[in-house]
């Protein structure tokens, strides 16, 4: 099966060319100037439309049990959101419960997303355990194709680790060749805050990020960058929301330390303000790190440019307003923490471009070149070019559309970007070769994605 998409502007991490692609079975076969006739099965007309890399979502939680109850995203269900959204890989977060192993769970993640995914996917791992089993077992999960680790510095009592376990599990991941990633949030004194704001009977939503300071993400994110120094580890921060966390990342990069840091959507158009929406509204913008003020986003904008933060991840985390975040009515500690994003994150960075924030080329670097090099899908994904997956996204960036609950796919009852207009908007999707969105139709299936052994990071300097 040989499919052209034909006269489009083909974007990479290095600029854009009108070009041919061909693509035989599950590849990329060429790329050539347009003119030569090449012979296909099937020919997508491209022109005036860009073709970019499919987009690879590096932080996900499909199904992911938390406060209680469980993300509702299934890995059918968001996976088949995420390819709507020109997104052809995601790689979720295997969640470790204390008192098991890394092995039983990657063995249960396996279970959840193996023949349910309609995208390819590839899993990190979340060390909430460490012990002498699960250091020992990071070099289990780096054969099995998982070696990124995942550890907290919030939640104490449920994922969060100590600076000596952080310590062991990087002084690991330094032998083993793994990349610890952190959510950087002092949660010893945000849960200080916490007790101290309920107690005042102060129970809304916006009391989530009222006791969740950004000095708290930057100093935990200075301490992880310091004990990354000490251990020789390299250090990739999640979902980094504060400017005082970004001045930290940059600095350690200055000083040629391997740290790097993501960011995402919702900390680029969202704030504070949106916490504070009055009848329980803002429990829809629980999500930790919070919603800052936004101040803050002119900082992450500029963090994106210089490239102190290489990578846009959505954190998508979907739990429903009314069954899931109403757990926390009374109470904003109990709101489950979450914000769904998966089918938005390319069209959300595209209006970076629109409004000059980021180049085309950093569009694509940012979701889908980098996520690829960092995490080891490089060069099977993140880039056109021949041999490599035929993960293809065909963009019209004219078209536009309004988000909104009421069109999306992802299986939550709101959308956190509700009736905001987009310039841009998905025309085309192939997943290894696959049509898998035309003609605003899903065209895959459930079961195509494939499980990603991913090789070690690539990124690192
Ligand atoms: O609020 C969030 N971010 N929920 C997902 C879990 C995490 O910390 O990434
Ligand atoms: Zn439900
Ligand atoms: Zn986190
Ligand atoms: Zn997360």
């Amino acid at each position: 099966m040989r499919t052209l998409i034909k006269g489009g502007t083909v974007l990479s991490s290095t600029g854009a060319v009108v070009a041919d692609v061909l693509v035989s079975d599950e590849r990329i076969a060429a790329l050539s100037a347009p003119g030569i006739a090449w012979e296909a099965d099937k020919v997508i007309d491209a022109a005036g439309k860009y073709v970019l890399p499919g987009g690879i979502d590096a932080h996900t939680h499909m199904e992911m049990p938390f406060g209680g109850t469980s993300s509702h995203d299934t890995f059918a269900t968001g996976t088949t959101a995420a390819a709507w959204g020109g997104t052809t890989t995601i790689i979720d977060f295997a969640v470790q419960v204390k008192g098991t192993t890394l092995q039983s769970t990657l063995d249960k993640w396996h279970s959840k997303a193996d023949g349910n995914c309609a995208i390819d996917y590839a899993f990190h791992m979340i060390v909430s355990d460490v012990n002498d089993t699960s250091l020992k077992e990071m070099r289990t999960c780096i054969d099995a194709g998982v070696n990124s680790f995942k550890m907290f510095m919030a939640y104490p009592g449920v994922f969060y680790a100590t600076d000596g376990e952080i310590l062991r599990a990087m002084q690991r991941a330094a032998d083993t060749g793994g990349l610890v990633m952190m959510h950087a949030e002092n949660g010893i004194a945000i849960d200080e805050l916490v007790a101290q704001a309920l107690a005042a009977g102060k129970t809304d939503p916006v009391q989530h990020g009222l006791t969740r300071p950004a000095e708290l993400e930057g100093e935990a994110t200075s301490r992880a960058i310091t004990l990354a120094k000490v251990t020789g580890s390299p250090l990739y921060i999640v979902h980094l929301s504060a400017a005082e966390a970004l001045a930290a990342v940059a600095n350690a990069r200055d000083t040629g330390q391997n740290v790097f840091a993501e960011t995402c959507p919702q900390y680029l158009y969202l704030s504070i303000e949106d916490l504070a929406r009055p009848d329980f509204e803002g429990a829809k913008y629980v999500a930790s790190p919070p919603l800052r003020p936004r101040e803050h986003q002119a900082s992450l904008w500029r963090g994106l440019r210089t490239n102190d933060l290489s990578v846009v991840s959505t954190d998508h985390c979907p739990f429903c307003f009314n069954e899931q975040k109403e757990l926390g009515r009374d109470d904003f500690s109990k709101i489950p923490n979450g914000i769904p994003g998966v089918e938005h994150r390319m069209d959300l960075l595209h209006q970076g471009v629109v409004a000059g924030e980021i180049s085309l080329a950093r569009w694509v670097e940012i979701t889908s070149t980098t996520p690829a090099r960092m995490f080891g899908l490089y060069p099977r994904k993140g880039v056109i070019a021949p041999g490599s997956d035929a993960d293809i996204v065909v963009y019209d960036p004219t078209a536009t559309q309004t988000l909104s609950a009421a069109t999306h796919h992802m299986n939550v009852d709101y959308s956190a970007y509700e009736g905001l207009a987009i310039t841009g908007k998905v025309d085309t999707v192939l997943s290894r070769g696959r049509v898998v969105v035309a003609d605003n139709a899903f065209h895959g299936a459930t079961g195509h994605g494939r499980f990603l052994t991913r090789d070690l990071c690539q990124y690192l300097t």
